[in-house]
């Protein structure tokens, strides 16, 4: 029979014991790393005004006034590491064009390690570039190749990894479905870790969860959890029952189910089940929580917290995350404040 621990985990809630043991992870992200193996991507940002029609059809002519690149995909992951004050590694496959020359220099900038991305040269750098006018979207355009990566590259991936393994504490699946993730690869990174004390999470974008069998933790949004599991997840029951089938069926240690404002539910091979609200005061922007939740969860884990612990402060960065324009990161120092709040605080 399961526990269900319906934890109520807001800021204002934690005792000074959870404060000081929460403190005591954050402090350990410095010495901890996480390496970031998925689909590399560059969100290009292209702004402007518009003041007519065209004469050619009838769209809008955006002015163009300025244009900015972040990092996108499983590199927004990895910014969310680095970010948290984490040691990062990453590994992925970029195209032999500008976008992917354009990756590497601002990866270098970071001082990451830039070793492990492979070059394919007729394969283009993933790109989503959105045109902007008016604080609103005009437009998006994706430019990618889904296809499986070479089987060469694969092999370049898990050599990668078997290099860097010794320093890791974790390791995140960022899979967008743009062609890295495999079987070949999963069981290659497998096959190298084994018997180490790495944890492997996994943020799943591909229906059939098998992919994934037997990895540590896996991070699906309810929508994702309910097709893997076969079931709508429309009431409690259902949730409880969908995480229950993932754990039993794909062999995780831990499902973390995120649900946008209703917050998350962690659930645990030892029966264990943890709702935690969300807790986000001021909502601006969505995009990009799912990338903040498994990178704070990595980095967490890495540190040597437990699933639970992991999954409490990836909620709080994700609600902090959740609150700003523009920026798709959280700070150490912002996520520290969790261990600031007295107990008596009300809010969340
Ligand atoms: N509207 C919101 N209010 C408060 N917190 C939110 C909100 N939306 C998302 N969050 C926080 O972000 C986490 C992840 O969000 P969500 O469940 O939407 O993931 P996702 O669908 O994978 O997102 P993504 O679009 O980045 O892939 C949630 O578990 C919650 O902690
Ligand atoms: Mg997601």
């Amino acid at each position: 029979m399961a526990t269900i621990d319906f934890c109520v985990w807001v800021v204002g809630g934690l005792s000074v014991s959870d404060r000081k043991r929460f403190r005591e992870i954050i402090d350990s992200f410095p010495g901890s790393k996480v390496l970031v193996v998925g689909d590399l991507m560059v969100d290009q940002f292209i702004w402007g005004q518009v003041s007519r029609i065209s004469p050619e059809a009838p769209v809008p002519v955006v002015k163009v006034t300025s244009e900015s690149f972040l990092l996108g995909g499983s590199a927004n992951v990895l910014n969310n590491v680095f970010s948290m004050g984490g040691g990062v590694a990453v590994t992925g496959v970029i195209g032999s064009d500008d976008m992917g020359r354009w990756l590497i220099a601002r990866l270098r900038k970071m001082n990451v390690d830039t070793k492990g991305i492979v070059v394919e040269h007729d394969r283009p750098t993933t790109v989503k570039t959105r045109i902007v006018a008016h604080s609103q979207q005009v437009v998006r355009f994706d430019r990618e190749n889904k296809q499986p990566v070479n089987s060469d590259s694969i092999d370049r991936i898990v050599e990668y990894v078997e290099a860097v393994r010794d320093d890791l504490g974790a390791v995140v699946i960022s899979d967008y479905n743009k062609g890295i993730v495999s079987k070949r690869l999963l069981n290659g990174i497998k096959e190298v870790i084994s018997g180490r004390n790495v944890v492997v999470c996994v943020d799943p974008k591909q229906g059939d969860f098998s992919l994934y069998q037997d990895l540590d933790m896996i991070t699906p949004n309810h929508h994702e959890a309910g097709r893997a599991a076969g079931q709508e997840i429309v009431s409690e029951d259902d949730l409880v029952k969908s995480g229950e089938t993932l754990l039993e069926r794909f062999g995780f240690k831990a499902v973390l189910i995120t649900r946008g404002e209703e917050g998350m539910s962690l659930f645990e091979n030892n029966g264990g089940i943890t709702h935690i609200s969300a807790v986000a005061r001021e909502v601006f922007d969505v995009t990009g929580a799912g990338d903040t939740v498994i990178g704070v969860l990595a980095l967490c884990l890495a540190a040597g917290a437990t699933f639970k612990e992991a999954a409490v402060l990836a909620n709080h960065a994700a609600g902090i995350v959740v609150g700003k324009v523009g920026t798709s990161t959280v700070s150490r120092e912002e996520l520290m404040m969790v261990c600031n709040y007295s107990a008596t605080d009300s809010h969340g």
